[in-house]
């Protein structure tokens, strides 16, 4: 098969992954830390890899942070998990260790990668 054809297979490929909200995508992930540190957390009751439930998609919180340094996104990332956001259903989560939101907010931010 001619490359061009391969890249064209490729595009459509990623194409269909991102229509079909996520079941391959975050498979592609499970081996990350940090999603089975969320599952275990709850977090999914209030949001899922892709689409809005309670709380905005992982995903789309991630494209919310793309194209800013990492260390900033990561920190901001990191506090909102931590101290949750005032005045909404995302409540703090103050007994999450420094080492464990590290993780869960480096696979959050994997997802717009
Ligand atoms: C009871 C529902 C609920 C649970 C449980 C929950 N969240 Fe949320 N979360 C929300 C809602 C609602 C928002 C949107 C808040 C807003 O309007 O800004 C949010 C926002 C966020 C944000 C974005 C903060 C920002 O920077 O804007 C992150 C990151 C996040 N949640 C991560 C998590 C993680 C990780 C867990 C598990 C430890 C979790 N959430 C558990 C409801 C929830």
């Amino acid at each position: 098969m001619p490359r061009y054809a391969l890249h064209a297979l490729a595009a459509a490929a990623a194409a269909l992954t991102f229509a079909v909200p996520a079941a391959h995508a975050s498979e592609a992930r499970d081996t990350a830390a940090g999603m089975p540190l969320a599952k275990a957390d709850a977090c999914f009751t209030c949001h899922a890899v892709s689409g809005a439930k309670i709380g905005p998609s992982f995903t789309d919180i991630a494209k919310k942070y793309a194209g800013k340094p990492e260390d900033d996104a990561e920190k901001s990332v990191e506090a909102g998990i931590k101290d949750g956001v005032k005045g909404t259903m995302m409540m703090a989560h103050p007994s999450i260790s420094a080492g464990d939101l590290d993780k869960i907010a480096d696979w959050i931010l994997s997802l717009a990668k």
